[in-house]
């Protein structure tokens, strides 16, 4: 516990290791890195080119800090952390890594000794979120090994099927090695999958939402290519892994899938917003969901495109630059054609000229609730939106001025810091 002497201490120097910005993050991470060389298979070294993750991390640690008299600040993402957590296997002795690094960084950004009062003050005050966090990560690590089928640490998995799904998007089938059962995870959780990556000469962990059904014999993954974003930048690491390096036959490495952002209520009418590789976990959520529904009776009798009266819908709202980069298309509009529950609307920017409007699209452009049908933006329904971050900003705020209770928005950045809209 911390005196309240020790918390003045700690919210008076926030705002100069806020100043510091990068100075903190940057002396933490290459401290912590070359000390614990291991953990360079744990983080994302990618987001260490870019900064991302030095970011979230020491900035979740000091948003604390900042707010000591109020701990429940980090409340609302504490869960996805403890999820990511989870996810990458991350550990209590980890914490008394990251904590020692974490500690010499301040001294140093400060310019005062290890011994000083000042570093023993924030010493206590880390230890007080970790403790939340390795609490939490128990209990989830504790479900894990409850629950038929999962699974702690990383299981071998063989690459069962590689398939192109569009011009820069290929799903991954994915079969236990051991042969033994898969958990039934929740319609639109991830999995990190661990793979060794050539260019660093190390192993590399990434999350991917999986777009297959629960209950299969496999998981599904359907990733996409990250080219350079400039000129002279490497490719994404495990992407083009995946995508030029790993074949059918090969071995990746999962850990259970985990993550809170999945379909909560199939009783009622969901609205799955989606755009580019973010149609992913609204992949599983619908084949879920036309699972749970199935009655093939009736929909002999409606025929399909007829929304079902007693059944809840389905609305799959899908933003793409164009066709080609379309992933699971035609997955999509089979199973539109087969479920009267289930509605698309596709907003393509470029279209070609053999493209028919209603059938291969429905909007021309960015995707903007206001040309989309009312009917499919219901009052009372549930809402997932994933995308880039940007694009569920813009969604998010066309659904409150719409009414839509922001409790029944939900959603899933697909990078580090992005802790919901
Ligand atoms: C919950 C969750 C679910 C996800 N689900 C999916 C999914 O279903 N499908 C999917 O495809 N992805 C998904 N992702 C994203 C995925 O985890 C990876 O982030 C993505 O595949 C990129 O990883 P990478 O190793 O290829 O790129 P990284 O190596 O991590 O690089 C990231 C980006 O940085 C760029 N870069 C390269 N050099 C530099 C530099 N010097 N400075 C700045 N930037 C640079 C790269 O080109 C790349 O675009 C998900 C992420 C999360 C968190
Ligand atoms: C109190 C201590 C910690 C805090 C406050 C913290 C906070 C965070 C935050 C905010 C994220 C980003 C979540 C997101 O946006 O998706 C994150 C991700 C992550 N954390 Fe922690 N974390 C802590 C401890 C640890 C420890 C002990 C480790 C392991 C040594 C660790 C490893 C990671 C990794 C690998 C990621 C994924 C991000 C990436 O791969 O770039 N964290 N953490």
């Amino acid at each position: 516990m911390l005196t309240e002497e020790q918390k003045q201490l700690v919210k008076d120097t926030v705002p100069v290791l806020k100043e510091s910005g990068v100075a903190l993050t940057d002396y933490f991470y290459k401290r912590m890195l070359r000390n614990n060389p291991h953990l360079k298979e744990v983080f994302n070294m990618g987001h260490q080119r870019s900064g991302a993750q030095a970011k979230a991390l020491a900035g979740a640690v000091l948003a604390y800090a900042e707010n000591i008299d109020d701990p429940g600040v980090l409340a609302p993402v504490i869960e996805l952390i403890v999820h990511k957590h989870v996810s990458l296997n991350i550990k209590a002795p980890d914490y008394n890594i990251v904590g020692e690094n974490l500690l010499h960084s301040i001294s140093e950004v400060l310019s005062v000794p290890m011994e000083d009062p000042l570093i023993g003050a924030w010493e206590a005050a880390y230890q007080d979120l970790a403790g939340i966090f390795i609490a939490a990560e128990k209990k989830l690590y504790d479900e894990h090994q409850s629950t038929p089928g999962s699974w702690l640490g990383w299981r071998a998995f063989t690459v069962s099927r590689k398939m192109k799904e569009s011009e820069e998007i290929t799903s991954f089938y994915l079969k236990p090695e051991d042969g033994q059962a898969l958990p039934d995870y929740k319609p639109g959780q991830y999995v990190t999958l661990r793979v060794f990556v050539p260019e660093l000469n190390l192993k590399q962990p990434r999350q991917y939402s999986l777009s297959s059904q629960p209950g299969a014999d496999y998981l599904r993954i359907s990733v996409k290519r990250e080219d350079p974003r400039a000129e002279g930048q490497d490719p994404g690491y495990v992407s083009s892994t995946l995508h030029n390096a790993v074949s059918e036959g090969d071995t990746v490495e999962l850990s259970a899938p985990a993550g809170n952002f999945f379909l909560l209520n199939p009783n009622v009418d969901n609205v799955l917003i989606s755009a580019g590789v973010g149609l992913t976990p609204m992949m599983s959520m619908t084949h879920h969901l036309l699972a749970e529904t199935a009655d093939p009776n009736s929909r002999l009798a409606q025929g399909a495109g007829t929304p079902a009266p007693d059944k809840k819908q389905i609305f799959f709202l899908h933003a793409a630059r164009s066709s080609d980069v379309h992933a699971l298309r035609q997955e999509l509009s089979t199973l539109a054609d087969q479920n009267n529950n289930l509605q698309i609307f596709i907003a393509y920017e470029q279209v070609k000229e053999n493209e028919v409007h209603g059938k291969d699209y429905h909007l021309h452009g960015r995707l903007d609730l206001n040309a989309v049908p009312a009917e499919y933006l219901p009052a009372d329904a549930d809402y997932y939106l994933c995308g880039p971050v940007p694009f569920m900003h813009e969604q998010y705020r066309a659904l409150l001025e719409r009414g839509i209770a922001k409790e029944r928005i939900h959603s899933e950045a697909f990078g580090t810091g992005g802790v919901g809209v």
